[in-house]
């Protein structure tokens, strides 16, 4: 079943402008329909999508499966909130459980209601033992969200400094420095939250020397360890959560994104030990979790572990090595990092033109952290749409600095 071409860009575009808060600064382009890690515009131009909504389609564009599980659930029942049981929360729950190896899980909609619950039930777990403990210590670069909680641990000033005050007692240290941390981390901390693999931030994976002071930190003062994996976890580098490559075992990971393949859902996942702290009523979500959401995730996570992961893993290999020859080629290219399918390429200077001269021919890809062109394709993604990739990269770079292309 395919909807046709219906809208004039134009005036999808003047609409928005005119009725629609201007907090997104957009693109002019109109997509209509997509398939696989392609997308269509209105006018039926074809895009390699190396973005998939910043890390949200991780099958693809109207996945057989994701699309007849969806159109199911709707004929069945969507939604009945979390005051009564349904088939499906339990059994997600365990699929997540199993991969995290943390026993229970918070549903919410979206990643920053996902930091929001870790946020408050690490200060529960204090709270419950009888020695309060607010005190959060968080990284540079790091991002963890909009919602007021999750703001308040994200690093940007930019993001923060309209809105405040914010939560108190925020201490952002170095995400490169293990002496900054090791002296930030009291026995005041009630958590650390950092991304194991830092995403908005440039695509930057924690040194193992970090993660070792991370742990110490955590050993000597007692704070949990909560890993924001919305970006990096649930497969996205090749294994289940990008913690267990650094060694880190969190007591909290949040996670979103592409648990639902494009419908919204996100999760926090506890310890036993955070777990034991909650009570009924003292957190909750109206949607968190409903059929909808946990019939998408369902899906996801079992294409996640009947061979999609092991894709990612494969392809990641094969991303890298066509990153390495496109930069080889580029000397404004000063750094490739990343794996599986979240990748950056840092650059020399600002990122914004060569994601513009990407999408002229055709690729989306991403700027972030200024300097830093973002890669972040559907899970599903192959060895043609990888080479293609390269070729429009290439293309994208040699014709921002004023080469042919
Ligand atoms: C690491 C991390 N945490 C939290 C969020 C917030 O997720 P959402 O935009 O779904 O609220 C993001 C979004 O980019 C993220 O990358």
């Amino acid at each position: 079943m395919q909807t046709e071409t219906t809208h004039n860009p134009a005036e999808v575009i003047k609409l928005e402008s005119e009725h629609v808060l201007q907090t997104y600064r957009r693109a002019p382009i109109v997509f209509e329909r997509g398939t696989g890690c392609r997308l269509f515009d209105a006018s039926g131009r074809a895009y390699l999508d190396f973005i998939s909504g910043i890390g949200v389609s991780s099958l693809g564009h109207a996945h057989p499966r994701l699309t007849a599980a969806i159109a199911a659930q709707a004929n069945q029942l969507l939604h009945t909130s979390n005051l009564y049981f349904h088939p499906l929360q339990g059994e997600v729950a365990a699929k997540l459980s199993e991969l995290s190896g943390l026993p229970r899980a918070f549903f919410c909609n979206s990643g920053t209601e996902a930091v929001e619950a870790s946020l408050k039930f690490a200060r529960r777990y204090w709270f419950s033992k009888g020695t309060p403990r607010t005190a959060v210590v968080s990284l540079q670069r790091g991002f963890h969200g909009r919602t007021m909680g999750a703001l308040s641990v994200t690093w940007d000033e930019h993001y923060r400094a309209p809105f405040s005050p914010l939560l108190d007692g925020v201490t952002f240290v170095s995400n490169t420095d293990p002496a900054e941390l090791l002296a930030a981390v009291t026995d005041k901390t009630a958590a650390i939250i950092a991304e194991p693999l830092q995403g908005e931030g440039g695509v930057r994976p924690l040194s193992l020397d970090m993660a070792a002071a991370i742990k110490t930190a955590c050993a000597r003062s007692g704070a949990l360890l909560i890993a924001d994996e919305v970006q990096c976890g649930l497969g996205r580098t090749g294994v289940p959560f990008y913690s267990s490559v650094l060694g880190l075992q969190p007591d909290i990971i949040s996670t979103g994104k592409a648990l639902g393949g494009g419908v919204p859902v996100g999760a926090a996942l506890f310890s036993q030990r955070v777990a034991d702290a909650a009570s009924f009523g003292d957190h909750g979500s109206t949607y968190g979790g409903n059929l909808l959401a946990c019939r998408a995730a369902q899906v996801f996570l079992d294409e996640l572990t009947s061979g999609l992961m092991a894709h990612v893993a494969q392809i990641g290999a094969e991303i890298e090595a066509a990153l390495r020859r496109v930069a080889a080629r580029h000397s404004t290219v000063v750094d490739v990092r990343g794996a599986g399918v979240i990748w950056g390429l840092e650059l020399d200077r600002p990122a914004a033109p060569v994601v513009d001269a990407a999408l002229e021919r055709g690729l989306l890809i991403n700027r972030t952290a200024d300097t830093v062109l973002r890669l972040l394709p559907p899970y599903v993604v192959d060895s043609a749409d990888v080479n293609q990739m390269a070729a429009l990269l290439d293309a994208a770079l040699a014709a921002v600095k004023g080469e042919r292309s």
